[in-house]
């Protein structure tokens, strides 16, 4: 049965990522403004949302899944974007739905309620803002522009993403609590990083592309710090290039303020990694003593019979 509750909410879940990136993308489109906050906000909630689906999932034993759920391609028209919301709300309030009546656990049906009674609200915002862009007569501003600073930016905005994943999962996973904040915190971090740049992108009439990468996971927490810490050594050192080469002074102080980022992450994390280790080798010291004195009987019995088939052959 646990298993039949871990798919169903993992559902939601990609449901919830896939509605995040649809909302932000639309959000980073139209620029600077009341309504791309407005998106934004909402997209926040359902990044709350997703967090809460991971908690559940992992408390239940599962593991959550990071796989992104149907998103709907925008159209040329900021108001069909907006319809194209009302509908990613419908599918959700329909799910949901769905799933309140298959679970019976009361505490998962108090959590979807509480999340569904969100997604109705957000129905009832989009439907809103189709006629407010309607009436600011709103425009994408994104543009085709494909030259190295967008490589650069698109690039890090890839990895951007591609953390954010990464350390909301190794966060889920870790036991010790300092840890689990500390990597959500530097997710919220990279998620500043990745707003940055695909803003940055759109005002040099680029297009922010808002893909990720491979994800690292391992069962064991060490070994998920041990990437963490290269990963963000690695991106420090290519934002750092990326900059000195940028003609940009803007744009240069920008990767120059999240390479300052990168470099405290990396930092951080060594010191997470030092705690792990310390901690796990604490538990396997409690537990040492145990086996030590039974081997130790082991072998003073040994010796033991051995002393006394010698004393009786002597006899
Ligand atoms: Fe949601
Ligand atoms: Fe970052
Ligand atoms: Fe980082």
């Amino acid at each position: 049965m646990p298993k039949d509750i871990i798919g169903l909410l993992n559902k939601d879940l990609e449901g919830e990522h896939g509605a995040i990136i649809q909302y932000l993308n639309h959000a980073y489109a139209m620029g600077e403004g009341e309504v791309a906050c407005e998106i934004e906000a909402i997209a926040r909630e359902e990044m709350r949302h997703l967090d809460w689906l991971a908690e559940i999932i992992v408390e239940l034993g599962g593991t959550p899944s990071f796989r992104r759920g149907k998103m709907r391609k925008p159209g040329k028209l900021i108001p069909g974007w907006m319809k194209d919301n009302v509908l990613a709300e419908e599918d959700a309030i329909a799910m949901y739905k769905q799933h309140i009546e298959a679970i019976s656990n009361p505490k998962i049906k108090r959590l979807l309620r509480r999340i569904l009674s969100d997604e109705v609200a957000h129905r009832g915002k989009f439907a809103h803002l189709v006629d407010k862009v309607k009436r600011e007569d709103m425009k994408d501003l994104r543009g085709d522009k494909k030259d190295k600073v967008a490589d650069t930016l698109n690039w890090g905005i890839e990895h951007e993403y591609t953390v954010i994943i990464q350390y909301l999962l190794h966060s889920y996973m870790a036991g010790n609590e300092d840890t689990k904040n500390e990597m959500q915190d530097q997710a919220i971090n990279e998620m500043q990083h990745m707003g940055w740049l695909a803003e940055e992108m759109v005002s040099g009439k680029g297009s922010p592309r808002l893909e990720h990468s491979q994800v690292f996971k391992s069962s064991n927490m060490a070994n998920n710090l041990k990437a963490d810490i290269e990963i963000e050594k690695e991106v420090a050192t290519e934002y750092g290039r990326a900059a000195r080469e940028l003609k940009d002074t803007g744009l240069k102080e920008l990767l120059l303020r999240i390479k300052g980022h990168e470099d405290y992450h990396a930092a951080l994390f060594g010191d997470l990694l030092k705690e792990e280790t310390k901690a796990k080798s604490k538990q396997e010291s409690k537990a040492k003593p145990k086996k030590e004195t039974k081997a130790k009987s082991k072998k003073e019995t040994k010796a033991k019979s051995k002393k006394e088939t010698k004393a009786k052959k002597k006899k």
